[in-house]
């Protein structure tokens, strides 16, 4: 298994020697990241999971939603502008959390051991303590100007005002008692009672408008897979509100429509292509939102029809300007990065692929006084004035409008391929950049046959239609395809890093093995199986 953060790794490993499966692995895992990597792990925001067990694949739905007081223009100043003070910072920003009742319903429906023992490394790691890593120290160095706006965030993440130094141990008692009271009373114990009325009422005091009533009515729920063929192999990933399977399928489906595949690995041709196909996929991904209010479903984007008639538009030797696929003003900005992507596979094939975020390092940067649960800041990735460039977001459509209820889109997209008996499961924190980080690992796999390790450890771009630029990271395009690249009229921007992947593989024998990406201090574990079992 992987993940980001290596005391996390050991709790979902701790779980399998323990005779768990990999959901329970999972679970134990995102419950270990909620309280070591604070940055992403929660249980104050939301994710997606993309399961195989017993050989059926699903998809859960823990996506936050907007509370019942959300309204169409909350996000809007008096002259109609967005304030993005107002979507990215304090609780006016939270969705209803959803990792409370998300991860009960993955295991209430595909665990094997008790819910208690899954929580239990939790607890442990907030009771006991755990060693700051000099990655957190930094993490809550950046965040400090968000976190020391509410003194009931600094008081556990600043402690003295400063960040908990590296190398010291942390212990956050309140989140222990929170997560004990959890693995004892399952979600109830978050969702209702003393711990709902505490969020509300810290909410209220910030002028947020989460009620008990919105905790309490929130519901997980299981969705039918983004279900498409890759080169060959199966793939399965998130569908809406995530656009990550849409895009994954698209680009998959585009890329197959052209001779990608035969084109020479590191050349111009098989860049230009790859970057056409993420110029529309993105763009059809204006019209996307909540299930309810999509202006376009899965089967349209990824129909033969729509697929062949984009597929037509990628002939060109040109870069093909965004805004003639779809005249819309350019966004000068990406979507938030931190969220975090972990992986797991059991002896018994059974694959768990799973993505979680608060949305912004450290959410909305107000934590639950009492309860140390880190409130998110999801309500940022509506569309707070649709059809506009968000001042933190891609360019979105009225489908993401912000609404009582409704689930707001996500870039999510953790997925699981297979071909014959072999499996992969994979994903990535980095908001609009995940699909195309993503995709990128898959078709290392699949189209270049690269071992696990070396397909996650790979250079990468990114294009997202608006702004009109490759980012590329160091080393991924050769002098000589870079310049080919720009001849052909596009605009390359270097980025240092783009995702964080962790990714399990099962190969035809049975060997389970697991890469975690080296741009992170992520971590990989594998359970070896004592003799003779
Ligand atoms: N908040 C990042 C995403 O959902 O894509």
């Amino acid at each position: 298994m992987a993940s980001a953060a290596p005391a996390a790794t050991r709790a979902g490993l701790e779980v399998l020697h323990a005779g768990g499966n990999a959901v329970d692995a999972a679970v134990a895992t995102a419950l270990a990241l909620a309280v070591v990597h604070p940055q992403a792990g929660n249980l104050g925001g939301g994710g997606f999971a993309v399961v195989r067990v017993h050989g059926e694949v699903s998809a859960l739905d823990f996506r936050e939603a907007a509370p019942a007081a959300a309204s169409h223009d909350m996000y809007l100043g008096k002259n109609g502008d967005p304030v993005a003070e107002k979507s990215l910072v304090g609780p006016l920003a939270a969705g209803v959390p959803g990792s409370p009742a998300g991860l009960w319903e993955l295991h209430r429906k595909h665990g094997k051991l008790d819910w208690a023992n899954v929580v239990a490394p939790a607890v442990r790691l907030a009771r006991d303590g755990f060693v700051v890593t000099p990655r957190l120290e930094k993490s809550v160095a950046r965040a400090a100007k968000l976190l020391v706006r509410f003194p009931e965030t600094a008081a556990v993440w600043l402690p003295g005002g400063e960040p908990p130094p590296a190398g010291s141990l942390m212990k956050i008692p309140s989140l222990a008692a929170t997560l004990r009271d959890y693995g004892e009373h399952g979600p109830e114990a978050i969702t209702a009672g003393p711990v709902a009325a505490a969020i509300e009422t810290v909410s209220d005091r910030y002028g947020g408008v989460l009620t008990v009533a919105d905790l309490e009515s929130y519901r997980p729920v299981w969705r039918k897979p983004v279900f498409f063929d890759a080169f060959g192999w199966k793939v399965a990933s998130m569908p809406l509100p995530s656009s990550g399977g849409i895009i994954l399928g698209q680009t998959s489906g585009l890329l197959e429509r052209t001779n990608w595949g035969r084109t020479p690995r590191f050349g111009a041709e098989r860049t230009h292509l790859l970057v056409e196909a993420w110029r529309r996929a993105y763009a059809d991904r204006f019209l996307l939102g909540d299930p309810s209010t999509t202006q376009a479903a899965e089967s349209d984007l990824l129909g033969e029809g729509w697929l062949d008639r984009r597929a037509r538009e990628l002939r060109s030797r040109r870069a093909t300007p965004s805004d003639k696929v779809r005249s819309w003003k350019p966004s000068a900005a990406g979507e938030s990065t931190e969220t975090t992507h972990l992986s797991v596979a059991d002896g018994a094939g059974n694959v768990v692929s799973l993505t979680t975020t608060l949305n912004g390092s450290f959410g909305c940067g107000l934590l639950v006084p009492g309860v140390g649960i880190l409130l998110n800041n999801e309500m940022d990735d509506f569309a707070t004035a649709p059809g506009r460039p968000n001042l933190y977001g891609l360019i979105q459509g009225e489908a993401n409008a912000v609404g009582p209820g409704k689930r707001m889109l996500s870039s999510m997209s953790p997925t699981i391929a297979w071909r014959g008996s072999e499996t992969v499961a994979l994903g990535s924190p980095g908001g609009s950049t995940i699909p195309t980080v993503t995709v990128q690992v898959l078709l290392n796999l699949v189209v270049d046959g690269d071992d696990l390790q070396t397909a996650v450890n790979r250079p990468r771009i990114h294009h997202q239609w608006m702004p009109d630029q490759i980012v590329v990271e160091p080393d991924a395009l050769a002098p000589e395809t870079a310049w080919e690249l720009e001849r052909r009229g596009h605009e390359l921007k270097p980025r240092k890093q783009l995702g964080d992947v962790n990714a399990v593989r099962i190969s035809s024998d049975g060997t389970v093995e697991a890469a975690a990406d080296p741009r992170g201090p992520s971590s990989a574990g594998v359970v070896t199986p004592a003799p003779g079992t």
